[in-house]
């Protein structure tokens, strides 16, 4: 029998809870979505979603332990940063309290860490030819709140190379389908959008050369006063932004890639599951290029039990006086 770890996600606005075993085989994979009580907001807010993790924590772990006897779990791991400070507090101490209950160690993850470690699991293999990640690899982490470029060369090895200066990915995202008032979250509402346009709108690449960071809020400023000007339509704006996006970020992951000679590149986090960008990666890569599918890019809890069992493999354990770090970051 394989090491089966329960995995809980409260960072943002998806409470998670998740078993796997030796961090790639899904046993049971549970997310309870908070987008419906935080659309009408247009965002996130903070207050709100820590009081919808207290109602939902201990619900959504008892669906993820269905099937699971709690004899067979080697170890609780939970997210302990970065995010938000009062949602993280929830997955932590409900993780606290039941490893203390039932004398099972705590594994505190690091949530971009654990974006990473969605690579890892079973169903990622959009590339087909391989899944098996093989170091040293570079990880491109696309989320809501971060945009980083991370040289991993072995488990628990990651050497940052290059972060957004000002908006993550996502946030780009989520500010331009604001914009064009399509709504939250506003990933999903622009890759809709843009599939029935084309990319014929000159918007700003930031390249920043000499560097590996990324800068979105130019093209986010340039989108505004495009839609200000006005006579073009939303489905063409939508598609020019997106290409905007990926291109920057497919050329600089390339360019990185070939610099630091990895055998392949590792993408993660929700910006990971837009299709346009993928296709871009896929097509354009000298390395091989794994892509979890779209419901391990967003948050969930399966990739933090995975990055947990690698955590207890090498006896990286928490104690019991694990506390949050909201502005935890990686390498
Ligand atoms: O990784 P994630 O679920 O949560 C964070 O850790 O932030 O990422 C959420 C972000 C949001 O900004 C959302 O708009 C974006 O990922 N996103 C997408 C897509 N699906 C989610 N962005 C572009 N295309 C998508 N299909
Ligand atoms: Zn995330």
């Amino acid at each position: 029998m394989g090491t089966k770890i329960l995995g809980i996600e409260t960072s943002c606005d998806e409470t998670a809870a998740a078993v796997v075993e030796d961090g790639s085989r899904i046993i049971s994979n549970v997310v309870a979505s908070q987008i419906d009580v935080h659309a009408r907001y247009g965002g996130v807010v903070p207050e709100v979603a820590s009081r919808q993790h207290l109602l939902t924590i201990i619900p959504v772990i008892n669906r993820a332990m269905t099937e699971v006897a709690w004899q067979g779990i080697s170890g609780i791991a939970v997210t302990f940063g970065p995010g938000l400070a009062g949602s993280l507090l929830v997955g932590v101490n409900a993780a606290k309290a039941i490893a203390l209950a039932r004398k099972l160690p705590v594994i505190g993850v690091n949530h971009l860490e654990a974006h990473i470690y969605a690579n890892w699991l079973d169903s990622s293999s959009l590339c087909g030819e391989t899944r098996r990640v093989s170091f040293p690899c570079l990880c491109l982490i696309v989320s809501g709140g971060h945009s980083d470029l991370v040289l991993m060369k072995g488990h628990g090895q990651f050497e940052k190379l290059g972060r957004t200066r000002d908006d993550a990915a996502g946030e780009a995202f989520d500010k331009a389908a604001r914009i064009l008032g399509l709504g939250y979250p506003g990933g999903p509402a622009i890759e809709r959008a843009a599939s029935s346009g084309t990319p014929c709108l000159p918007l700003p690449r930031a390249w920043l050369k000499q560097s590996h960071d990324f800068s979105f809020s130019g093209l986010k400023t340039a989108l505004w006063l495009l839609v200000q000007k006005g006579g073009f339509s939303v489905a063409d704006v939508a598609a020019s932004f997106q290409l905007a996006v990926a291109d920057v970020l497919v050329a600089k992951t390339i360019a990185a890639a070939r610099q630091f000679k990895v055998e392949q590149i590792l993408l993660s986090g929700g910006v990971a599951a837009n299709i346009a960008l993928t296709r871009r990666f896929l097509a354009s890569s000298p390395v091989p290029v794994l892509i979890p599918p779209p419901h391990l890019c967003t948050d969930n809890a399966s990739m933090v039990a995975a990055c947990g069992y690698h955590h207890l493999q090498a006896g990286r354990i928490s104690g019991y006086d694990l506390d949050v770090v909201p502005s935890l970051s990686i390498g």
